[in-house]
């Protein structure tokens, strides 16, 4: 069977930008009966982020049921959380031996902190980065390897990631024999880049994010929100450049999306346009939403679930470690 493994990391609350870049793309992967699917919180990787244990806690809590309203099959998914299964982080001290410091300079995420930190006239460029940050793509790696995944569903903002658990894979094999698979990246090309409220691509970090299971209100609200240019109603508009138009194109089916072009070009008002999304999303998104509130209310369930899936996780991860360190010429734990 084909591994798809994909993660999310639990420092709030899960927004659209997740669910179409891969939430989505994930649990229709799931339901190929050929893939073996493992689906995970990063809390480990909220570390980095974020220092408020209630707001990790809270997250974690809502990521879960976000999948689980969405209609994932925990029978089959193995769904669980990064930090119930210590040969992760086992594995990630083994990998980072292997790793050249090289590779991680060159990581995205640390080049923006450091460029932030030059962009503010900082003396010294890596003040406030943690080791933490710095070695992100070698957890992440471990998160991947060790259930030697084929396939990662994930948003184009990874993609640097899943390359460096490749390179960092191969060096392995390299000297230690054929022990990891290569992964590769599933990008949905028309949702790589989900657009947030401000016209960028919707994040956590820039604040800008449509909570999936926001309620009604407040999704209408937030959609209202979204920036456009001034052009007036009746002018005709270019749906390319346009974050309503491309929010729309992640839900909507390719006739749906002709057709709107088409209006576009007509003259539509930005009002009604909005309107026209919200109810959209509105739709698509209202019975998970329901059954997300539900379940919201039953931390214990949810608990259990994560418990059960972590459990079957070490199941895999246990003997594919004890190999990894016969490997490398550690003992066997007892
Ligand atoms: P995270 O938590 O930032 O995001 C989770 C997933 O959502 C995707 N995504 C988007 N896709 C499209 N448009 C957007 N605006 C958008 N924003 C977020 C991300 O690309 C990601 O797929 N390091 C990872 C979590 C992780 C992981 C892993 C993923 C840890 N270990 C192993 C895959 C495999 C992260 O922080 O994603």
């Amino acid at each position: 069977k084909e591994i798809v493994l994909t993660g999310i990391t639990t420092t709030g609350t899960p927004h659209l930008g997740n669910y179409v870049g891969a939430i989505r793309p994930a649990i229709e992967a799931s339901r190929d009966p050929n893939v073996k699917p493992f689906y995970f919180l990063a809390d480990y990787h909220a570390l980095i982020k974020c220092q408020e244990p209630a707001r990790i806690k809270q997250s974690t809590l809502e990521i879960a049921a976000t999948w689980l309203a969405l209609g994932l099959d925990t029978d089959n998914a193995v769904f669980y959380r990064q930090s119930d299964v210590p040969e992760i982080t086992e594995l990630a001290w083994i990998l980072s031996c292997v790793t050249a410091k090289g590779l991680m300079n060159r990581a995205h995420a640390y080049k923006a902190a450091v460029q932030e930190n030059l962009d503010k006239g900082e003396k010294d460029p890596d003040k406030g980065i943690t080791m933490g940050l710095y070695c992100y793509p070698i957890l992440m790696a471990a998160d991947i390897l060790l259930f030697k995944a084929n396939k990662v569903p994930v948003g184009k903002d990874q993609i640097q990631h899943i390359e460096m658990a490749r390179d960092i894979a191969a060096r392995f094999n390299h000297i230690y024999g054929r022990y990891f698979v290569l992964p590769e990246a599933v990008i949905q090309e028309e949702t790589a880049v989900l657009l947030g409220l401000d016209g960028r691509k919707m994040s956590k970090s820039y604040d800008n994010t449509i909570p999936i299971f926001a309620r009604e209100k407040r999704l209408r609200k937030l959609i209202m929100k979204i920036k456009t240019n001034s052009l007036p109603p009746e002018a005709p508009k270019d749906p390319d450049t346009c974050t309503l138009f491309s929010i729309y194109q992640a839900f909507a089916t390719k006739e749906e999306v002709e057709a709107l072009r088409k209006r576009y070009q007509e003259g539509i008002a930005w009002g009604e346009m909005k309107q026209l999304l919200f109810e959209y999303i509105n739709a698509h998104i209202k019975d998970a939403r329901a059954r997300y509130e539900a379940l919201i209310q039953h931390p214990e369930r949810i608990e259990q679930v994560l418990r059960q899936g972590g459990e079957r996780a070490r199941e895999v991860a246990r003997p594919f470690m004890r190999e990894i360190r016969e490997a490398v010429g550690i003992a066997p734990l007892a």
